[in-house]
Formats: C-alpha cells, structure tokens, sequence
C-alpha cells in the first residue's frame, strides 16, 4: 500500500485520507485563530523562566511575523492545508518550519493538537457567537418594530388554533422579538461558558515545564483560563453542544414565527403578505408565490437541532481524554452556526417587508371573540365570573360584534396590547447590542498586542 510521509511520521495513504476526512476543509475556517493561538503560546514561551530560554524574544517576532504573514495569505484565500498536514495545526508548522528553519520545529514546545483545536474552536465559537448575536439583535429589532407599526391593528388572539380574544398584530410581532430576545440570553450564557481558554493543557495532562497559561488566557483575550487540563480537552465537543442548544433555541422562535407566517398568509387568512422577493414560484402552476423562505427555517429548526444531538451523541459514551471521535463534531458545529446564522439574516428583511391587511385582520373577527370581554364586563357590573360566563355560554348566539379596536384598547395592563413597554423591547436589544461592541473591543485590542499590527486585519477577500 502507498505511504505518504507527513510531519508526524509516514502514513498510509488510504489511513491518512479517512483519518484526515473533511479537516482539509473545515480547517480553513481556523487557520486565523489557529495562528492567533500560536502567537499567544510562543509569546508564553519566549517568557517562561527557564535557561537556556526555549524561544527569544527575537526568535517570537520572527514566528509572530511568520504567522501574520499566514493570516494574511489566508484571508486572500491563498493558505494551503495540504492532506499530508492532515489539519490546520500542521499546515501553520510546515509553512513556518519552511519560512524559519529550526525556529518552525520549536513552536509545538509543551503543546498538543489536542489542546490547539480546543482553543482553536473556543475561539472560532466567540467571534461566531457574537455574528449570531448581532444577526438575532437586528431580527428582534425588526420584529418590534414591525409590532410598533402595527400596534393597533387588531388581530384575533388564538388557542388551539381556534379564535380566542381580541389581540393585535404588535403583540403577536413583540411575542416573536422577546422570545428572541431571551435566546440571545441563552447565547450569551454560552459565550461566557465557552469563554475560557484551554491552550496550555497539552495533550490533557500538563507538562513538566513551568508554562504559564494565565499569560496565554490573557493574551488570547479570554475571561479565563480552564482549570482542569483534562477536562480542558474533555470540555470540547460538551462546548459546542452548549453552544448548539442555545442556537437551536434562537431557532425553535425562528420556526414558529416562521410557521406562523405560512398560515397568516394563507390566502384564507390573508392577515399578511410576504414580500415577492422572499417568495419563489413554481415550475408548473404559473399563479404560484410560495413562502419557501419559511418552509426552510422550519426545516432548518430541525438540522440544526440534529447537529447538537449529533455531537452530545459523539461524547455521550467518550471515555475521558482525547479521542478522535471529537473530529467528527466539527462539521456538525460549523454548519449548526453557519445555519443559524443564515436564517436570521434572511427573516431580518423579510419581517421588515412584510404588508399587513389590516382590513382582512379585522374581518377575521366573529362576534363571539369578544364572549370572555363581556362576560368579564358582567363581572364589572357585579356578577361572579364563573356566572358570568355560563351566562354568556348560554346566551353566545346574542353576543355582539364590537369594535375591535376598542376592546384591544382597554387591555392595557403590563405586557398587554396597549401596556407595551417599547423602550424594553429597546433596552433589551441595546444591551445585547453593547455586549457584541464590548467583547469585539477586548478580543481586537488583546490580539493586536500579541501580532504587533493593527487586528482585524483589513485585507479579507
Ligand atoms: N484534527 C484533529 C481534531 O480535530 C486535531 C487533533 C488531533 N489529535 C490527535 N491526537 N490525533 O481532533
């Protein structure tokens, strides 16, 4: 069988292009933490307190240089992860070792792969955390607003499906933004969770060397180190199920206003319309303008749900350290984000275009939505609720139609139709908005220190 020769030995060819899998790939989207991360670790070599020292201080701006110059050529697109590299972490030491000699071969002093994917992925998963946050922010945004512009168009308020009572559209869209607005909370949970950086526990059980991985926490910009290095490496794949759950929240709202959408704009309902350009035809029926957009944010809902459970599956029955399996959880990560993201950033628009028929919304009341109203208009007038309301049960086929905007108006307790709090919608969306501008800040300012130039780079392609 052919072999190939790789940094860490020869390999068979067939071995190392299934062990290797889709890593050639995916690892592009990690060359850049992955050389941030090696900035940090080099720069905590060159100062640990040992002689003779193991890096000097000329020898970490040689490699710092080396690395931004891969950082470079990555955002050009121009990086190559060749399959003899396997991932990006050998790609990074083949291409320095190429540039600098010896000084390359020192880089992977007192760390593993094990400990560099780890902080690899924890920093991907912030700068991905904190794309979804914004995307969710300006979602909930659109949703409240849509809910102001409409706040008193009247809309029936279901159960079961079946008319309740008199609600409006601004509730319904507000209903949407808050829940929204709770899943970037759960983001957030798992931004701080995911906040701690790994690097240093080699591979899970420390080294014989006085490294200092507080310094390298610092460096790299995160709140703080892990502490247990085994559980450093046994935190990944547990990471990014975390980190899934609280997307698949964001999109459980996504599908159900997405579902709510397909029905309300049902020519039978016709409460809403969806914009044209957020909508496709059909091949055959030349009449057709259907809300694909929504039907694959529903189905999305459940891919991306499917690839948390995917990786909870992969570490379930892991035995402690390393194990290859974790692999395998990196395409389902990536995609679970990218997914995500991808729906927020379509309903973002189409929530802001969508038309609002409020003659059809009003139409849609039948005089015995307002049945729970009268009967509690009967109790203002003395009667006992539950007489009250056999009362109206007995006499439905008298009820009345009112006005519905008028019944809407005398709901004006908390959180009711007119007892909306638009300021919290507000608030709230700013707070998040202030969180995504502060952790950018620290995470910008940490990584220019450690590349001695100005982070981000500018010249993404
Ligand atoms: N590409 C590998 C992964 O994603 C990197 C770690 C490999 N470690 C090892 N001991 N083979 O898990």
């Amino acid at each position: 069988m052919a072999k190939k020769k790789t940094t860490v030995g020869t390999i068979n060819t067939e071995t190392l292009a299934f062990t290797a899998g889709r890593d050639v790939e995916l690892d592009q989207a990690l060359v850049e933490v992955d050389c941030i991360g090696t900035a940090a670790h080099v720069a905590m070599l060159s100062k640990m307190p040992v002689k003779p020292a193991l890096i000097t201080a000329t020898e970490r701006q040689q490699v710092v240089e080396g690395l931004v110059e891969i950082i470079n050529l990555a955002r050009q697109g121009k990086f190559n992860i060749k399959l003899a590299d396997q991932d990006v972490h050998l790609a990074v030491e083949r291409a320095l070792t190429k540039k600098l000699g010896d000084l390359g071969k020192k880089i992977h002093t007192c760390r593993s792969r094990n400990d560099q994917v780890a902080v690899d992925l924890r920093l991907y998963a912030k700068e991905q955390i904190l794309h979804t946050l914004e995307e969710a922010a300006e979602l909930a945004a659109a949703l409240a607003a849509f809910g102001k512009k409409h706040e008193k168009v009247p809309m029936v308020g279901r159960t079961h499906m079946q008319p309740g009572m008199p609600s409006s559209v601004g509730l319904w869209a507000t209903a949407h933004a808050e829940s929204l607005l709770d899943d970037c909370v759960g983001l957030l949970n798992a931004y701080e969770m995911n906040d701690q950086c790994p690097l240093g526990s080699a591979a899970s059980y420390g080294v014989p060397l006085p490294i200092d991985r507080q310094l390298v926490s610092d460096l790299l910009g995160f709140a703080y180190p892990t502490h247990n290095v085994l559980y450093a490496n046994n935190g990944r794949g547990k990471m990014e199920s975390i980190v899934l759950g609280a997307m698949a929240q964001a999109m459980l709202t996504l599908s159900r206003l997405a579902q709510d959408f397909m029905l309300f704009t049902m020519p039978e309902f016709d409460y809403f319309q969806l914009p044209a350009e957020f909508c496709t035809g059909s091949s055959i029926m030349p009449q057709k303008q259907n809300p694909d957009v929504c039907e694959l944010v529903r189905a999305k809902a459940s891919r991306v749900k499917a690839a948390e459970l995917g990786i909870y599956d992969l570490v379930k029955g892991s035995p402690t350290g390393y194990n290859r399996d974790l692999q395998e959880a990196k395409e389902l990560f990536m995609e679970g984000i990218a997914t995500t993201r991808a729906c927020l950033r379509i309903l973002a628009p189409m929530v802001k275009a969508t038309q609002v028929n409020r003659q059809k919304l009003i139409d849609g009341f039948s005089p015995d939505v307002f049945a729970t109203d009268r009967a509690l208009e009967l109790v203002g007038e003395g009667m006992p609720f539950r007489d009250a309301y056999h009362h109206v049960k007995e006499n439905l086929q008298e009820m009345e139609s009112i006005d519905p905007a008028e019944a809407i108006r005398l709901k004006t307790h908390l959180g009711a139709p007119m007892g909306l709090d638009w300021d919290y919608f507000k608030f709230r969306t700013q707070a998040v908005r202030q969180v995504i501008r502060e952790e950018r800040k620290t995470f910008n300012k940490a990584v220019s220190k450690l590349l001695g130039v100005k982070y981000p780079l500018q010249n993404r392609s």
